[in-house]
């Protein structure tokens, strides 16, 4: 099938390409690089043995998408491109609503103009919000999130649940809620490429192992959890990335079936296993072979004490579930890190 990747240059995207292009699926990608760099798209290319197109534009420009889906005979779309950064959208909050929304808008309007009916979208957990006991399901309310990120995209899940509803090409979605991504291809030639300090957890392990930064400031150690820190549900990227493909499948599968299934799916993508920020340092320097130096400070503002995902509808729907454990995350992300010291180049 030929598929479109919107931010296909990108951490997700990049590694969802491979998986896909290892499916058999011809891949495609568009992307304005602002987060992002060529060379990404290069190391797929030579890794996936395709030839990866990716045109150089922003997703708001809805005529030239159209065009595109069109020439290029597309027949889905996961939508990758937009900015994803907490602390930054509480501080450029229109920046994040132009382009989280405005992008969304537009892929819309191109894929109803060029008759593309399947699509895949990069949602988040934070869409629960607060107050959402884990482990969460799909059944949970979204919405009471904390920061104009994530609230950009629990309205992109809205407005492609409006779309669908009216879609004159029977628009099908599927909205996959990621939990906690990390690690890299387990070449290390792609990976995560964060931009200044980063903020979040495994970038800056890795920076501090790499001796970039000091030490890692653990947010919190007096939570009511095992061992006073948060829990998160990290996911190693690649089995991220193959949530992905099987997603595609799950669309597939949806157009030719002659039962009634929902237009749109929300599907949580997490492996359903807590681990604690302490439990991710300690396999990091284990799985490594050299200590993390971390001290623990205050709690950061916003943090959820717990946060973790009922996976069974991915079970059920898309027959995948993760296999990678948290000591392969740990290593594949040091060995990004190790081979990559400064990222990519960007341009
Ligand atoms: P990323 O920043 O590495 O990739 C996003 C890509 O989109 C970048 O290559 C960027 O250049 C591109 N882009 C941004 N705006 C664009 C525009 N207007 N036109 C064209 N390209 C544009 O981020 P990622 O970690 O790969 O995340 C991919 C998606 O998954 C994002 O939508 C993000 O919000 C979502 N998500 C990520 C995480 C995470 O922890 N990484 C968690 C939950 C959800
Ligand atoms: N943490 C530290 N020190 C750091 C960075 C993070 O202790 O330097 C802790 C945080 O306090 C948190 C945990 O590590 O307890 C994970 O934090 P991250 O910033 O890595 O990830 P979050 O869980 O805050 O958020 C991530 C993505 C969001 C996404 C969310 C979905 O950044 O985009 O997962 O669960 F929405």
């Amino acid at each position: 099938m030929n598929i479109l990747l919107t931010g296909g240059a990108g951490y997700i995207g990049s590694h969802t390409a491979i998986a896909l292009a290892e499916s058999g699926h011809s891949v495609f990608a568009a992307d304005n690089f602002s987060n992002s760099s060529p060379e990404a798209i290069r190391r797929v290319s030579e890794l996936s043995g395709q030839r990866i197109s990716c045109f150089d534009m922003d997703i708001r420009n809805t005529p030239m998408l159209a065009d595109i889906l069109l020439r290029k005979e597309i027949q889905c779309v996961i939508h990758f491109a937009g900015y994803k950064a907490v602390g930054e959208s509480l501080t450029k909050p229109l920046l994040y609503y132009d382009n989280n929304i405005a992008t969304t808008v537009s892929l819309l309007a191109a894929m109803e103009e060029a008759g593309v009916s399947r699509l895949i979208f990069s949602s988040s957990a934070s869409v629960y919000g607060e107050d959402a006991p884990s482990p969460i399901s799909e059944e949970a309310g979204i919405g009471g999130c904390t920061n104009p990120y994530s609230r950009t995209k629990a309205i992109c899940e809205q407005i492609i649940q409006d779309a669908a509803a009216s879609s004159p090409v029977g628009l099908q979605a599927v909205l996959l809620r990621y939990f906690n991504p990390i690690g890299a291809h387990p070449s290390g030639m792609i990976g995560e490429n964060p931009h200044g300090i980063p903020n979040n957890l495994m970038p800056y392990i890795t920076q501090v192992a790499a001796g970039i930064l000091p030490e890692l400031t653990i947010f919190g150690g007096d939570y009511d959890t095992p061992d006073g820190t948060c829990l998160r549900d990290f996911i190693h990227v690649m089995d991220l990335a193959e949530a992905h493909a099987q997603a595609v499948e799950y669309l597939s599968r949806a157009a030719s079936s002659n039962t009634d299934v929902p237009t749109v799916v929300p599907i949580n993508i997490g492996t359903g296993t807590p681990y604690s920020v302490l439990d991710v340092v300690k396999t990091f320097s284990d799985v490594n072979g050299f200590p993390i130096p971390y001290h623990i400070g205050a709690r950061r503002d916003g943090d959820i004490p717990a946060l973790y995902a009922d996976v069974s509808r991915a079970e059920q729907l898309l027959h995948w579930h993760a296999t990678r454990s948290l000591a392969d995350m740990c290593r594949d992300a040091w060995t990004w890190q190790r081979k990559n010291p400064e990222g990519y180049w960007l341009r």
